[in-house]
């Protein structure tokens, strides 16, 4: 590990207004809140399109709650809780013994209403991560209620079948939020994919991966202090779906298996522990063309990667674990376990991975309406503001010219992580940020490393699946990431932000709004 030094840290102290300005401005934005948020009213588009009858209706409700996570005290968390109000009672799947929310299983086409409210001592709003809905359906932060309230949701699925999440997004208290536990997986499917026949039911299974730490009382410890927020929170205790050294016991029989990095900042460098390579088949946005085999894979917050794993010729009896290796950005100084896989029992199957899983038509860069001038999006510690995108931090409306784009073009964008920023901060941080898109899902079209930070990314890079669809993209330090997006549908105020979600809560975070 380079260039994070404790000395940086202590540089960065040095920037004292970095959290008072942060919290300064949250106290402005909450009085922002519309005078009657909690009903469609609030949205900011007409047609609230209410009517009709739903495929699928859905109560979601957040409140304070207690479970056990550890023997002795339960801890005191958040959580989404649901209730299938109309519809099919499969749309929602209960995960045990676990703070997460519900699993929505939704197929593509289905129109699914949510009546969110909740009974937290703060506002909040829920966002659908990677799913493509109406500027008055992503759970933009203007749009937060206060207890007791309600938000109904109304749109219909859209997206390719893929794993999906939902989270909440009030501005300057998603870290905390997503933190003590609100978070859940949205899955869909659709026929094209249930046509392969990959393994399904019980053999399909979603694992949240999410560090936390904890006090002697089993009670959640978030950012103890300033520090801790420029790099972003990074736990010592790994849960996978909420659990304490999860072990997931299965068949000899292959699987499917659903990671999404539920963390709110650290990257995982996540390969089996005795050497087999994994076989990715899909990203944030479903399934890729065909398998990919890698030694190892990256997965960065927000992000999600499926897998195919085979049992058949593994003993019962065997155990294997999936560690997060050691790489260069913070979080990577050591390696650990991630969860373990019991080989339990003899199963039977015949499926067989298939060689081509989807279509993915490639966008061209030549077709792109800024193709000569892509836009730029710096990324850089700003004085006095803390991590700064083009030198901007979030202002709850605030578009600026550079953050307009027109309906039905095709873009590239630029992400240019910079370490050496200049002025005070310069050559201080190193710090990747996993950078997030709402509403669309993009393709990566290269990555350039500048030769001093190679020897960085090298600790990472080689487990990037670029294939596919992605809504969220990790820039390591002194890279430079080209996108390709496409903006349709929908005219509005959207975000794109880091997922780092101590560094969104900052402010890294601005909107783009698209208009005809
Ligand atoms: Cu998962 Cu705006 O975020
Ligand atoms: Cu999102
Ligand atoms: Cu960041």
């Amino acid at each position: 590990m380079s260039s994070l030094s404790r000395r940086d840290f202590l540089k960065l102290l040095g920037v004292g207004t970095v959290t008072a300005a942060a919290g300064g401005a949250l106290f402005a934005r909450l009085s922002e809140r519309p005078a009657a948020p909690g009903s469609t009213q609030a949205a900011p588009t007409a047609a609230p399109a209410l009517a009709g009858t739903p495929d699928v209706e859905v109560a979601l409700r957040a409140l304070p709650d207690e479970v056990p996570v550890f023997s002795g005290k339960p801890t005191q968390v958040w959580r989404f809780q649901g209730q299938v109000l109309g519809g099919p009672k499969e749309a929602l799947q209960t995960l045990p013994k676990t703070y997460l929310g519900p699993v929505f299983r939704l197929k593509r086409g289905q129109r699914v209403r949510v009546r969110f409210s909740h009974d937290l001592p703060e506002t909040s709003i829920v966002h659908w991560h990677g799913l493509h809905v109406p500027e008055k359906d992503d759970g933009h932060p203007r749009l937060v209620i206060p207890k007791g309230t309600t938000y109904t949701y109304d749109f219909t699925v859209r997206d390719r079948a893929g794993t999906y999440w939902y989270h909440p997004h009030p501005h300057g208290r998603t870290g905390p939020e997503v933190y003590r536990g609100m978070a859940g997986l949205f899955i869909v499917s659709d026929e094209e994919e249930q046509a392969l026949g990959l393994p399904s039911g019980e053999y399909d299974i979603p694992l949240v991966l999410q560090d936390r730490r904890f006090d002697e009382n089993n009670q959640l410890v978030y950012l103890e202090n300033r520090m801790e927020q420029m790099t972003g929170f990074l736990g010592d205790t790994m849960l996978v779906n909420g659990q304490p050294n999860f072990v997931l016991p299965v068949a000899t029989r292959p699987y499917r298996l659903r990671l999404l990095n539920g963390s709110n900042a650290r990257i995982y460098k996540l390969a089996w522990e005795d050497g087999t390579p994994l076989t990715v088949i899909g990203t944030d946005g479903g399934l890729l063309e065909k398998p990919l085999r890698k030694a190892f894979v990256t997965l960065a917050p927000a992000q999600r990667l499926e897998l195919w794993v085979d049992f058949s010729q593994v003993p019962v009896g065997t155990r294997l674990r999936m560690l997060s290796l050691t790489h260069g950005v913070p979080g990577g100084e050591s390696a650990f376990p991630v969860f373990t896989v019991e080989v339990a029992r003899e199963g039977k199957s015949d499926l067989r991975l298939p060689d081509r899983l989807s279509t993915i038509t490639p966008y061209r860069e030549q077709n792109a309406a800024n193709a000569a001038s892509p836009r730029t999006f710096t990324l850089a510690m700003s004085m006095g503001r803390g991590w700064a995108i083009n030198g901007r931090t979030f202002q709850m409306t605030a578009v600026a010219d550079d953050e307009t784009v027109r309906l039905g073009d095709l873009e590239v964008w630029s992400f240019i992580n910079q370490p050496a920023g200049g002025g005070m901060m310069g050559g201080g941080m190193s710090i990747p940020h996993p950078m997030h898109i709402h509403d669309l899902q993009f393709q990566i079209l290269r990555r350039k490393v500048a030769p001093r930070w190679q020897a960085l990314w090298d600790t990472l890079g080689g487990g990037f699946v670029d294939e596919g669809w992605h809504d969220t993209v990790l820039v390591m330090p002194g890279e430079q990431v080209d996108i390709l997006l496409k903006f349709r549908d929908f005219e509005g105020l959207f975000l794109y932000h880091c997922h780092n979600l101590e560094h969104e809560d900052m402010g890294m975070m601005r909107n783009y709004r698209t208009v005809l």
